[in-house]
């Protein structure tokens, strides 16, 4: 009998949209279902990813670098935890992936879609999140829960319109693939929130058997 092949969940959002508060319960949660689940991260997610978050979080650059360094730490990421997992029918969710290089580089900073477009094809041609949970909150709120977090790293310490336009990319990835997003109200209560995962995980599960 073929192993049955896992899937893979994404978690995408403004900073301060609250997604990270919910990473290690919806982990749990996937696990509750009596699947095994792996959670991990972008940039990030290896060793070497690790250090590259490292860089990328801290380290003055060039929009192609940064750019570049994402997808960088994401080749390795996919190719050596998030596929080997899924093809042994294990699920992987996933704190942001290349949804967060069209939002961030694309929109917030201005590089567009095209070129992202074309690393995208080279790293992971024909692979996506098989569900993504897009948290969405207006600027007033993301920043107030900025403000109580620890030292913002470069993405956090961008202005307003750095901020909206990336939420807008957010906005036109979710409008051009309905049946992959979801979008969560960010400024519901956590247990609204896990409410709304809960069912939707259990229409993804009930899918997949
Ligand atoms: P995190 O704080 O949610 O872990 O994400 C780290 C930062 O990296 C966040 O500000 C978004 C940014 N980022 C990008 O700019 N492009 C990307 O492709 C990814 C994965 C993250």
């Amino acid at each position: 009998m073929t192993q049955q092949r896992g899937r893979f969940i994404t978690l995408e959002g403004v900073d301060g949209a609250g997604k990270s508060t919910h990473i290690a319960w919806l982990t749990d949660a996937v696990r509750a279902h009596g699947v095994s689940v792996v959670s991990t991260r972008e940039p990030g997610g290896t060793p070497l990813g690790e250090q590259l978050r490292a860089l990328v979080l801290t380290e003055p650059m060039a929009l192609e670098t940064e750019t570049l360094l994402m997808f960088a730490a994401r080749s390795e990421h996919v190719r050596t935890v998030i596929q080997p997992a899924i093809e042994a029918g294990e699920w992987v969710v996933c704190d942001r992936f290349t949804d967060a290089t069209y939002a961030y580089q694309g929109g917030g900073r201005k590089l567009g879609a095209s070129r992202i477009a074309t690393l995208e094809q080279w790293v992971h041609p024909a692979f996506q999140p098989d569900r993504t949970w897009l948290f969405d909150v207006p600027l007033e709120v993301a920043r107030a829960r900025l403000a109580d977090a620890r030292e913002p790293d470069r993405f956090e310490r961008e202005g307003a319109a750095f901020f909206e336009r990336t939420r807008a990319a957010y906005h036109a990835r979710a409008a051009a693939d309905p049946e992959r997003f979801r979008i969560i109200d960010g400024t519901q209560s956590i247990a609204a929130i896990r409410e709304q995962l809960d069912a939707s995980l259990a229409e993804m599960m009930a899918a997949s058997t």
